[in-house]
């Protein structure tokens, strides 16, 4: 043998033989060409915590199967119009949890919640004091409220987008037609102030036919979410507040399979009866206010 020559079974190889106690180290020893820098950190706390997940529940090969079963299902029902993947983040508590590292609100500002997958771009310009209920039957509800800076001043001319269900907790966009209704995107006045009408939403069910639906079954958990109405207000200047506001008697309150609710964001829809509204006009039947003064962070 010349001496350049290494005889293979004498050479050491640190890359192979890899064996429970050295296989994280060698995965993310290999994660290191990646130039990006905040792509090799997520990668590496990524396989981390992969990996340190599995050495926790050691699964069995047939668990490991159906985990992979569960999330190419979970893919699989994702397209346009359904996203199973960030419903699977919301119920996890994940979405939340990434909202509440990127909304750390200083002292007065209007805390924020998730999303949701029913805010579409498709959402009509209304006047102030509209009712963008469009056809839909229900509880006549006056929504009023202010968009304010964190000294409390007026701010005019922000946009605030509203959107929530209908009185059997479906959105227009869970209905066939589908025409916009529900939704609307409104103005502040020169006070700072929007008054609008629309119908009273209720609790209502996340779309709970998929994988998503089936491991809440597993876990014995209900996929509901208490009564709310959507906003999104924006204003050049300030940091775009995404929210809800809860009605203060719903029995989900404690249990919304999101983790969305937050105290602050909890106020009572008060009943009135037919008469008089708020607005000046006459209303022919009952009808709910929702009244929400909003403080928006500047950027
Ligand atoms: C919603 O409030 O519209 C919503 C949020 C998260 C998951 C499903 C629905
Ligand atoms: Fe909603």
């Amino acid at each position: 043998m010349k001496i350049s020559e290494v005889d293979p079974s004498q050479k050491k190889n640190v890359m192979r033989d890899l064996t429970e106690d050295t296989l994280t180290e060698e995965t993310i020893r290999r994660l290191q060409t990646t130039a990006d820098p905040r792509l090799r950190q997520i990668s590496g706390a990524l396989v981390r915590h992969l990996h340190a997940f599995i050495k926790e529940i050691e699964p069995t090969q047939n668990e490991w199967a159906a985990g992979v079963d569960f999330l190419t299902r979970v893919g699989q029902m994702c397209d346009d119009k359904r996203q199973e993947f960030i419903l699977l983040s919301d119920v996890l508590g994940v979405s939340m949890l990434v909202d509440a590292i990127n909304h750390r609100m200083p002292q007065g500002a209007t805390e924020s919640t998730v999303l949701g997958p029913f805010f579409v771009d498709n959402r009509p310009s209304l006047p102030l004091g509209a009712n963008m209920a469009a056809r839909m039957p229900g509880t006549p509800m006056f929504i009023n409220g202010s968009v304010r800076d964190l000294q409390g001043n007026p701010i005019v001319g922000a946009a605030v987008d509203i959107w929530h269900s209908d009185e059997e907790g479906y959105y227009d966009v869970q209905h066939a037609e589908a025409e916009p209704a529900m939704r609307g995107r409104f103005m502040t006045n020169d006070q700072g102030r929007f008054w609008l009408w629309s119908v009273r939403p209720k609790y209502y069910p996340i779309p709970s036919d998929g994988p998503v639906g089936e491991m809440l079954a597993a876990q014995g958990r209900h996929p509901f979410r208490p009564e709310h109405v959507h906003f999104m207000i924006s204003a050049p200047g300030y940091e775009t507040l995404v929210t809800h506001v809860f009605a203060e008697d719903d029995p989900y309150l404690d249990s919304d399979v999101v983790f969305g609710v937050k105290n602050s964001l909890v106020t009572p829809y008060i009943e009135h009866p037919a008469g008089l509204a708020p607005d000046g006009s006459h209303q022919e039947s009952r009808f709910v206010e929702l009244a929400y003064d909003f403080a928006l962070k500047a950027d």
